[in-house]
């Protein structure tokens, strides 16, 4: 990600404001990983900090996972990663990039990157738990090589919606239909979590193909650790971080899609998309109330 000096960190908070460039990436200064982030799986073999800090590869090899999350929590934010993910052959790894909120009825949203052989493509399976209850995934293929260059994975959560982003390209959005009874995160304080796992017995054609760890170490790199979102720190967070003063991506320009980010969407389920839960008539006999809906 190129280094954004502050005079566009402002200009980015003025195309918020004029509302005509809300897709914008509004990233902050880049940060090292030990500012926001610890490691939470594998030794100091499987989380490699290059670059002092601002660089940093998670590792899979046959003695360990690897992993790292946000020391904070947090409610409502832009929270986005900067991933270059693991080449040639991947087919049984996962690299998630998601957050959770760790509680009993947990929130949570979910990237999941699953693995396949050299020349062959990736899956992006995205997921949203509400109230501790997923099964809505959708799964996309990626219109570029996730493992050539970097690419940002992010979201926009605020009360009235979640777009999932790739890039500027918006791939998902959960609306919050509170209103018709449905469970939406917007109570739960969420930490940012990112792993590089073996998931061989589901992940690539379905766990048909395995995990060859003649081709280890499996490396997955990542940049942008900082975190341009509303910090919990206690109760009253509850009712501050949903005002729009807590943040940008709280403003009336986010709270639906402009007609770019539509199109845009439209672009992506009409080319890229391979799975949708709404669709998945064999496993949900009556349609999901949230698919029903989505206008
Ligand atoms: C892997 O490649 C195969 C063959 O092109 C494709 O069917 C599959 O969707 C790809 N992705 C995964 C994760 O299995
Ligand atoms: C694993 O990779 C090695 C080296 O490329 C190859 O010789 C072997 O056939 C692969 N194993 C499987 C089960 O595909």
């Amino acid at each position: 990600m190129a280094r954004l000096h502050p005079s566009m960190v402002a200009m980015c908070i003025a195309g918020v404001v004029l509302g005509s460039l809300s897709f914008l990436q509004c990233s902050a200064q880049p940060v090292a990983f030990d500012q926001n982030y610890l490691v939470t799986g594998g030794t100091d073999n499987n989380v490699k900090k290059l670059d002092g800090g601002k660089t940093v590869q998670l590792v899979l090899n046959q003695d360990s996972a690897s992993g790292f999350a946000s020391k904070s929590k947090y409610l409502f934010g832009h929270i986005s990663m900067s991933i270059k993910l693991v080449p040639d052959d991947s087919a049984g790894t996962v690299t998630a990039f998601y957050m959770s909120s760790e509680s009993p009825n947990h929130d949570e949203l979910d990237f999941e990157f699953l693995g396949n052989s050299s020349g062959e493509p990736y899956i992006l399976q995205t997921n949203v738990f509400a109230s501790g209850i997923g099964n809505r995934e959708q799964r996309i293929y990626l219109w570029f090589d996730p493992t050539a260059d970097f690419h940002s994975y992010s979201v926009i959560w605020n009360p009235q919606q979640i777009i999932f982003k790739v890039d500027d390209v918006p791939i998902r959005v959960f609306k919050n239909n509170q209103a018709s009874g449905l469970p939406y995160p917007s109570t739960q304080p969420m930490r940012i979590f990112s792993s590089l796992w073996n998931g061989d017995s589901w992940a690539t054609r379905g766990g048909l193909q395995k995990l060859n760890w003649t081709h280890a170490p499996f490396i997955a790199t990542y940049q942008g650790f900082s975190v341009d979102a509303c910090q919990w720190s206690d109760s009253g967070s509850l009712e501050s971080c949903a005002t729009s003063n807590s943040g940008w991506w709280n403003n009336a320009a986010f709270q639906t899609l402009d007609s770019d980010s539509q199109s845009k969407l439209k672009w992506v389920q009409q080319n890229y998309m391979i799975y949708d839960y709404c669709t998945d008539t064999k496993r949900f006999t009556t349609t999901p109330t949230d698919c029903t809906l989505r206008s």
